[in-house]
Order: C-alpha cells, then sequence, then structure tokens
C-alpha cells in the first residue's frame, strides 16, 4: 500500500461545512419534487379508509372516476405482481385488500391532471364497510395475545432469585409514547416509465434498493428493469427507511400502467395518517438492589405498540432488548418483548431504532433506586456502570457482547466537572427550599449506543470512484444523503485517500444502477460502511497511480506520497492531475468499485445472544430545567453534553448531529403526544396538534463537545458513528423534570410520570405526590 502523508491538508478531521450548505441555504438544493417534471406528468392521491378494521363490502369509485381531471383509478387488484411492501414479512399490502386494520390505510390511487384535482377526487369514494373489533391498544392487544412476530425473551443469571433475594426491591408499570419522524420534505416518489417496461422512480428513501425491490415485485418485471434514485431527503430518521414504499409502489403502479409519469406527493395530514412512527412502549418491571443501589436482578416485560403489521417492529424490538442495560452491568436479567399488533399506523423506524425505548427504562429504574436511597442519582448510575474494560467481572453485556471499549467512567468524570454538576446540585437545593411555585431539576445520564445493523448481512457497502482526467473526482456510495452530512464525510474521506482537496470531490445521487443491493442508510452505519467503501474504491486508483507514478517519477510504489494536490516519488512532484493524464495515457485504470462488510459480528435471535455490535458510542449530558408547579409548563434552562464521536471525521458535522438529535429526543420525551380517538383515528396528525420543539425550546446555555476518543474499533479513520445515539442524552431532561417534580414532596415520593412529559402529565404528577 501507498504511504499517506499524514501532514497533508488532512481532509478529514476538519470541520469542512456540509457539502450542500450553501445549496441548502440558498434554495437551491433539489429534491425530488424540485426535478423538472417531464412532459404529461400526472399526480396521484390516495383515498384513506376512515375505520380501524373493517371488511371492505363495496368500493364505490365512480364519484371519483368523474370527478374533474380525473385520469384513472387503481385499486389492490390492478398491481400485476405483488401488492406487498413488508420489508422482512409480507403481511403490508401497498392498497388494502378486502380488510382494512387503520385508520387511514391506503384503499386506491386517484391519478389526474394535477395534485389538487387527485386530492379533491380522492375524497368522494363511497366504502361500503363491515365494521371488525378493533384493538387499539398495546396492553389490550397483549391480554389477547395479539402480535405481529412472536414473543422475543432473553435471559442471563437467574433474575427471580435475585430480585426474591435482593435487600430492597421495586416494580412497577411505565410507558413512553412513539414519536412521528416529522421529516421536513414528506413522502413522495415520482415513476417514470422508460422503454421496455422499464421504470425510473425518484423517490425521497433511505433505501433505494428496498424500493428497486417492492417497485419491480409490484410491476413484476425483474430488477435490472428498475432504477431508483434519491440525491437528497429532507429529513429521514428512519421513517424512510422501509415506508417510502407504499408511495414508490403506488407512484410506479400509475405509471405503468398509464405508462406515463406520476408522481405520488404526500401533504402533511396523509403522510401522518398513513405511515408509522416510533414505537410506543410499554413496561412492567420488577428489580432487586442492595443499600448502595447496585443493581442485583431485572425481569422486564415490554410491550411494543407494532401498529397493524410488523414492518420494523422485530429488530426494534430486538434493540430494545439490546438497550435495557444501557451503560450498566446487569448481572442477572429476565427481559421479553412482544410486538403488539393494534388497528394502528404500522410503527417503524426512528433514530435509536428501540435503543432509547430499551435504555430510558433502565434510568427510570435507577431514578427510582437512588430516590428511595436518598442518595444523588448520579451516585447510583456510577456505581452500576459496565467496569473498566478489564474488570473481567462486570464487561459482558447480558447478550454476551464483550464491552472492550468502555470510557464511561471518564467520560462522565470529565462532564460532571465541566457542568459543575455538584455545586448546580446544591444551588438548586437552596432554590427549592425557598421557591413554593417554581422548582428547579437537574440529571446526569449517560449512554451507551451499539454500533452496526443488528441484522448482520445488512452491515455492507459498495462505492464507485471515478478520476477525471483534469484531476476532478466523482464518487457515488450506497448510502443516501438525508441531512446527516454523509456525502461530506465519504468527500473527505475520498479526498484524503487522494490527497486532493475536498472541492475535487462531488458526490452524486444515490442510484440502485450504479451501486447494487445496498443496504438502508440506517443504524447509524452510513459513514462506516459507506466511508469504508470509498475508502478502499479510492485506495485501489491511488496504488495504480503510486505504481505508475514510481515508474515514471523513480522511486518505489509504495513510497508515493499524495498530498496537497499533489503526486511525489523519487524526489519528484508533480500535480495530481497531471500525473491522472499521464497515467491515462498510460492506460491505467483510473476509476474503481469497493466493497466493504463489517467484521465479526454474529448473532442468535433465539437465544438473543452474540456480538451484534461492532463497537459502541457513548455520551452524557446535564440538563437543568425550572417546573412551573401550578401550570406544568417548564424551560431547559442550560444543557452540558459530552459525546465519543472518537477520532472526528468531521467536529462541526458531529456537533450539528448532538444537537438535532438532542433535540428532536427532548421533543420525543416532552411535548410531542400521538393522540387516538376511540374509533382509532389519530387526532394529532397536523403541526397545529402536534407539537414538536421549535427553536424557543432550545436552551439558551447549550454546551455541546466531543470527548477525545479514538475508536478501539477499526473503523473508517477510527471515527465513531454519530447519527441515533445522542438521542438518548435528553433522558437528562426528562429526569430533570421528573427530579424538579420530586421536589414538591421533598424528594420523598417517585411522581408518577410517564413519557411524553407534557404540561399535563408534569401537573397530574406533581398534583399526585404534593399533600
Ligand atoms: N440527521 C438529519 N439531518 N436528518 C435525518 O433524517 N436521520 C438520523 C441520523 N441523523 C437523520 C439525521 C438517523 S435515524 C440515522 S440512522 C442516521 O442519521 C443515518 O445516517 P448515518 O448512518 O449516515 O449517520
Ligand atoms: N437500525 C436500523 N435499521 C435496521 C436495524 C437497525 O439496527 N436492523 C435492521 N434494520
Ligand atoms: Mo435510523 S432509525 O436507523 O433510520
Amino acid at each position: 500500500m501507498t504511504k499517506q502523508n499524514e501532514t497533508s491538508w488532512a481532509e478529514v478531521g476538519k470541520s469542512h461545512p456540509h457539502e450542500s450548505a450553501v445549496l441548502h441555504v440558498s434554495g437551491r438544493a433539489n429534491y425530488t419534487d424540485d426535478m423538472p417534471e417531464t412532459q404529461g406528468t400526472l399526480h396521484a392521491a390516495l383515498g384513506l379508509s376512515t375505520q380501524a378494521h373493517a371488511l371492505i363490502r363495496h368500493m364505490d369509485l365512480n364519484a371519483v372516476r368523474q370527478a374533474q381531471g380525473v385520469i384513472a383509478v387503481f385499486t389492490a387488484r390492478d398491481f400485476p405482481g405483488s401488492n406487498q411492501c413488508g420489508p422482512i414479512i409480507k403481511d403490508d399490502p401497498i392498497l388494502a385488500d378486502g380488510v382494512v386494520e387503520y385508520v387511514g390505510q391506503p384503499l386506491f390511487a386517484v391519478v389526474a391532471r394535477s395534485h389538487e384535482l387527485a386530492r379533491r377526487a380522492a375524497r368522494l369514494a363511497k366504502i361500503d364497510y363491515e365494521t371488525l373489533p378493533a384493538i387499539l391498544h398495546p396492553r389490550a392487544a397483549h391480554e389477547q395475545q395479539s402480535y405481529v412476530l412472536p414473543p422475543m425473551s432473553l435471559t442471563r443469571g437467574d433474575a427471580q432469585h435475585a430480585i426474591a433475594n435482593a435487600p430492597h426491591r421495586i416494580s412497577g408499570e411505565w410507558q413512553v409514547g412513539g414519536q412521528e419522524q416529522f421529516y421536513l420534505e414528506g413522502q413522495i416518489a415520482y415513476a417514470i416509465p422508460q422503454e421496455a417496461d422499464g421504470m425510473y422512480v425518484a423517490c425521497s428513501t433511505q433505501h433505494p434498493s428496498e424500493m428497486q425491490h417492492v417497485v419491480a415485485h409490484a410491476l413484476a418485471i425483474p430488477l435490472h428493469s428498475v432504477q431508483v434514485e434519491c440525491r437528497r431527503m429532507g429529513g429521514g430518521f428512519g421513517g424512510k427507511e422501509s415506508q417510502s414504499a407504499l408511495w414508490a409502489g403506488v407512484a410506479a403502479l400509475c405509471a405503468f400502467k398509464l405508462q406515463r409519469p406520476v408522481k405520488l406527493r404526500a401533504d402533511r395530514d396523509d403522510d401522518m395518517l398513513v405511515t408509522g412512527k416510533r414505537h410506543e412502549f410499554h413496561y412492567d418491571y420488577e428489580a432487586g438492589y442492595n443499600d448502595e443501589g447496585l443493581i442485583l436482578g431485572v425481569k422486564v416485560q415490554m410491550l411494543s405498540r407494532a401498529g397493524f403489521s410488523a414492518d420494523l417492529s422485530g429488530p426494534v424490538a430486538t434493540r430494545a432488548v439490546c438497550h435495557l442495560d444501557n451503560a450498566y452491568f446487569l448481572s442477572d436479567v429476565d427481559i421479553r418483548a412482544m410486538c403488539c399488533k393494534t388497528n394502528t399506523q404500522s410503527n417503524t423506524a426512528f433514530r435509536g431504532f428501540g435503543g432509547p425505548q430499551g435504555a430510558i427504562l433502565i434510568e427510570h429504574i435507577i431514578d427510582d433506586i437512588a430516590r428511595h436511597l436518598g442518595k444523588d442519582a448520579l451516585d447510583v448510575r456510577r456505581l452500576n456502570f459496565y467496569g473498566r474494560n478489564d474488570d473481567e467481572g462486570r464487561n459482558v453485556t447480558h447478550y454476551g457482547q464483550k464491552v472492550v471499549d468502555n470510557v464511561i467512567h471518564e467520560l462522565v468524570a470529565e462532564l460532571e466537572q465541566s457542568s459543575d454538576y455538584r455545586a448546580r446540585r446544591a444551588a438548586i437545593a437552596k432554590f427549592n427550599a425557598t421557591s413554593p411555585v417554581l422548582k428547579k431539576g437537574l440529571a446526569l445520564t449517560p449512554h451507551k449506543f451499539g454500533i452496526a445493523f443488528n441484522v448482520t448481512h445488512l452491515n455492507q457497502a459498495g462505492a464507485l470512484v471515478h478520476v477525471y482526467l483534469d484531476g476532478s473526482v466523482l464518487v457515488n456510495h450506497g448510502g443516501t444523503e438525508m441531512g446527516q452530512g454523509l456525502n461530506t464525510k465519504v468527500a473527505q474521506v475520498v479526498a484524503h485517500e487522494l490527497g486532493v482537496p475536498l472541492s475535487a470531490v462531488r458526490i452524486t445521487a444515490t442510484d440502485t444502477t450504479k451501486v447494487a443491493n445496498t443496504s438502508a442508510t440506517a443504524a447509524s452505519t452510513g459513514t462506516d460502511l459507506n466511508g469504508k467503501a470509498a475508502q478502499a474504491a479510492a485506495r485501489q486508483i491511488r496504488d495504480r497511480l503510486a505504481t505508475y507514478a514510481a515508474t515514471t517519477l523513480g522511486g518505489v510504489a509504495s513510497e508515493v506520497s499524495f498530498s496537497d494536490g499533489n503526486i511525489s516519488s523519487g524526489g519528484n512532484t508533480v500535480l495530481f492531475s497531471e500525473l491522472v493524464q499521464k497515467a491515462y495515457l498510460a492506460r491505467v485504470q483510473l476509476w474503481s468499485d469497493g466493497f466493504y462488510a463489517t467484521p465479526d459480528l454474529h448473532w442468535d435471535g433465539k437465544s438473543m445472544k452474540g456480538n451484534p455490535f461492532s463497537y459502541y458510542a457513548y455520551g452524557a449530558a446535564v440538563s437543568e430545567v425550572v417546573v412551573d408547579t401550578l401550570t406544568g409548563e417548564w424551560k431547559l434552562l442550560r444543557a452540558d453534553v459530552l459525546y465519543d464521536a472518537g477520532n472526528s471525521l468531521n467536529p462541526a458535522i458531529d456537533k450539528g448531529q448532538v444537537e438535532g438529535a438532542f433535540i428532536q429526543g427532548m421533543g420525543w420525551l416532552t411535548t410531542e403526544e400521538l393522540v387516538w380517538n376511540a374509533s382509532g383515528k389519530l387526532t394529532t396528525h397536523a403541526p397545529s396538534t402536534y407539537k414538536i420543539p421549535a427553536i424557543s425550546d432550545c436552551p439558551e446555555d447549550f454546551r455541546v463537545s466531543l470527548f477525545k476518543n479514538k475508536n478501539v474499533a477499526d473503523s473508517i479513520h477510527r471515527s465513531k458513528a454519530v447519527g441515533e445515539p445522542p438521542l438518548l442524552l435528553p433522558f437528562s431532561v426528562f429526569f430533570a423534570i421528573r427530579d424538579a417534580i420530586a421536589s414538591v414532596a421533598d424528594h420523598q415520593r417517585h411522581p408518577p410520570l410517564p413519557a411524553p412529559a407534557t404540561s399535563e402529565a408534569i401537573l397530574r404528577a406533581v398534583n399526585a405526590i404534593r399533600d
């Protein structure tokens, strides 16, 4: 291998702006809906179910067909191939067929001359339903054993025995709510028929290859006849990992049948009514602990709201089970998880993918333990941390993976200091003693998050790198850009490898005709996987150039250096572009593919044991809130965050990810509440009724830093993933609110506070523990 000049521009590790930042802020970044429309483009809209569970006796679509501007109406029966879009299990019809299973389920698609005419026409259907009993709550589903998948279980040791013999025990029920992804760009697909039964689909999706599969199967054509492309998304957050499929499938069906381009763009209400969200979780737990607060045994049952079909609920529940430990060693555990089938939207991926729902429960248990023992929760947390890496007794997770990269002790110690945790704790106690209405609260919560897809085979990626004769470089990889900065980081990796400036590297739209059989950009692995694949591709070109350079410049291939836009060998230096031109004339291949598969992963789904993760990303946050105990209103006054991005490829982008995830997670745990009415209709399906955080909810004092670290695993430049883990950091906001509430009863009672801690929920908790 050729020599990398470590003192070069080091395009990796620098805070380059997002590669599309200028386009984003000047409105010139193209999203799917911005593509120039091909002549003859038509627009589709969906007719939605108004019943939660019913047989469809008859669909009278005459009025829809006769409405102004309508070209055609399609139903489940019109698919030449499969009417299925379930990513793992085929239990998910694209258009309802004979039965509806939630309010909002698409029944038919109407194609019209304009978007508005299609939407108006869709309302004119007369559907004759035969109502069936609906299950609207996970606990009701559990009582009836209504699951989308068989229950899961993971045990280690003897939790029952450990709890029974522990000096102290707690038990209870708790719940955390779901969450709408609320990507700013809604779901959209634009299908354009191609010659010989081909189909091109531009789609806002985290998973172009999966869209290719769904479209090919729906149209009964081979995969090579379908091209799916995504330049960028205006956010995905997991909501476009599998559930862009319905939109791609319907647009492709309409375009195929009519042999005309068809665009299907969801408006916000339809998007929220149709698509799945983060899984709400309901827990029954028991734990045993000693006088210091050391956890001796934990027994948990988790019920998730899967909705009407399996979608990704299985891997989500698996990740929840594998994150119950969070940063803590749990010797004896007994975990059961059920994916409850309810007559609601089919829940799906959302940043954290069940990890947050697993980890927050142990934090809730620890919060109660600390209050019961009259200890600072930080001390109880620290006592339960995984041992340092050489601590053989306390460094194996409940699923059998050895923790070899634990930095939580050092990271939390640093944050405790830098946030002035102890002094602020004392100041808050003082404040609360003299403030009858406004109460302050403080909490420090840590996280440890496993990085890799928990479905082993998904941990692979490919890339193509082209070097052109002017020295400019074009990169295509299997990952998708959703704002997270993946393309910027991959471009940095390639620029670094070839020793060219970042401006010389351009990344093209994700395209199933360029890199085949890609995984979703998900599980925070985008850069880990595609960065390595692009590096491998660039390295091959570099090696070929080095061999050639040695023959023309002198020196030996292994000593050739690539830096600052130059190539040097044998004491001679030429411009990168100059050598490229000469190499072309010498018939050296100037493009290459690259492939990467994460090593050493294995998982046994039955016993739920193995080595599912490549490494862990750690972090911690301290949040201070003030709560108005008469209204339930609250404010985050200050947040201090320390995140372990390893050897960060781009500190500015990583900090942006941490800030965004923190605020998004705070929304999940506080103001974002999904409400279904008694007939199963989601009533919070627009920003008017569903409150995501606004800029005014961000703390004025927000201190985000990256922890100095180097990945122990051989990740791309020893960096660590950053996309999802920081969503766990605002646990600290929730527990700070709980701490503030507890102060009204002098920390003697546990506030019964579910998540989301809406103002109403806060007020109820205050009133429940006040004398
Ligand atoms: N950041 C932005 N701006 N927009 C997004 O949609 N999605 C998150 C995270 N950060 C998201 C985001 C989710 S759910 C994941 S899995 C990762 O980005 C995916 O990208 P990565 O693997 O490249 O980090
Ligand atoms: N995250 C996101 N998507 C996934 C995962 C995961 O861990 N496993 C399978 N699909
Ligand atoms: Mo992210 S939930 O893995 O798309």
